[in-house]
């Protein structure tokens, strides 16, 4: 049995040696297509390239083909040695798998993102104002005018 982690999903599975590598995906629950790759894809004939998956240990899956190292040289050559199209790899050995490795990380998935923004009313640190002669702005303002007319006359 050799171990699968799915890196983007944070899912492992356990397969025997041989087990192509898109049905362990599948069986795990994880998509290895684009979002409408699956309805596109050849499934698993290894011609629509769409099963695409980058892979910590090439060496830890079946050597790829003239024609799948021909097409991934062709989708990206710095990457190649890593990329693997899943129906066509069988898994043997423990390996760290990308699915979607051309799209970048989600959003939701950076540092940076803490979570659904709150409506600023309940962020807002600042103490509401209890002077009604002081807005929202922190800023203390004069007794509203009173003495200026309702209506401007035109003459
Ligand atoms: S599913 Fe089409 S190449 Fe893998």
């Amino acid at each position: 049995m050799h171990r699968v982690h799915f890196r983007k999903e944070d899912v492992s599975v356990h397969v025997p040696t041989g087990t192509n590598l898109r049905q362990a995906c599948l069986d795990s629950g994880v998509d290895p297509y684009p979002a409408l790759g699956g309805v596109l894809s050849c499934r698993g004939k290894g011609f629509c390239g769409t099963c695409v998956v980058e892979v910590s240990d090439p060496a830890a899956l079946s050597s790829p083909g003239k024609r799948e190292t021909r097409y991934l040289k062709r989708l990206d050559r710095k990457l190649a040695d890593k990329l693997r199209l899943s129906c066509q790899a069988a898994v043997n050995g423990d390996v760290i798998v990308t699915t979607n490795p051309n799209k970048k990380e989600s959003w939701k998935q950076h540092g940076y993102y803490a979570g659904p923004r709150k409506p600023h009313w309940e962020t807002d640190t600042r103490s509401a104002p209890t002077d009604p002669k002081v807005r929202n702005d922190g800023v203390a303002h004069g007794e509203p005018a009173t003495d200026m007319p309702d209506k401007v006359s035109d003459s």
